[in-house]
């Protein structure tokens, strides 16, 4: 499917949810960073795939600077009306984040760093790590192997897992697989596995707090 497609996808998607259940289902999984995330300063907070923006909307309530970024203009327009401080920006993940290099001391890409092949994933995972300063932290989640999506639809691969979900293709890792993702360059100081609700179902996902280590 080309970027186009998929954006109208996630743009009907969020014309269709509207920003009501989204804003019931946010669960705070930001709150034990909090320390983390208000070390950030005066210097802003990238919400990367920020969706209809709950963490955009608590990081700001936390007092934060956010820029929340975004392919479906859909999404952005929630955000908008939603933290009218926060800066928005329309980009494709895939194509390169459009900052100057060490540019966030916090980046958070909740769900949104899993609808890629895994060559493109990390290429993806080390252009985010470009863009944080040193000792700067990604706080991400990712779709786990355990979760029923990726069970029932019982396609296995040892490392890496793909489908298509409602034309989408999603990615699910394992613990092994995001260990690898993150081998280089990085410190990874939380990986954990979790059972949340979102979208209106249980899910089994990955929590990973991971910091830039200086070399390259
Ligand atoms: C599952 S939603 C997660 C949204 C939000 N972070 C949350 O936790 O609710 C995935 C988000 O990633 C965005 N996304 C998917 N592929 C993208 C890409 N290539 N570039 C930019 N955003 C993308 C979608 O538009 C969608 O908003």
């Amino acid at each position: 499917m080309s970027a186009e497609d998929l954006m109208k996808v996630w743009d009907r998607r969020y014309s269709e949810y509207g920003k009501e259940r989204s804003q019931q289902e946010y669960d705070y999984w930001l709150k034990p960073y909090r320390s983390d995330l208000l070390a950030s300063g005066a210097t802003p907070i990238l919400d990367l795939g920020c969706g209809t923006g709950h963490d955009t909307d608590y990081l700001n309530l936390i007092g934060c600077r956010v820029v929340a970024a975004d392919f479906s203009m859909e999404a952005l327009k929630i955000v908008r009306r939603r933290t009218a401080r926060a800066g928005v920006v329309q980009l494709d993940i895939e194509n390169g984040l459009p900052f100057p290099a060490m540019q966030f001391q916090v980046i958070i890409a909740c769900l949104s760093l899993h609808y890629f092949p895994l060559d493109k994933t990390q290429t993806i995972v080390s252009d985010v790590r470009r863009h944080l300063r040193d000792n700067g932290m990604l706080l991400a989640r990712f779709n786990s192997i355990s979760d029923n999506e990726c069970q029932e639809n019982g396609h296995v691969r040892k490392l890496h897992h793909h489908f298509f979900v409602d034309e989408v293709m999603k990615s699910f890792f394992s613990e092994e697989g995001l260990l690898r993702l993150f081998a280089h360059g990085w410190r990874i100081e939380t990986l954990v596995e979790r059972e949340v609700h979102r979208y209106g179902r249980d899910k089994v996902i990955w929590e990973v707090a991971a910091r830039r280590e200086s070399r390259d």
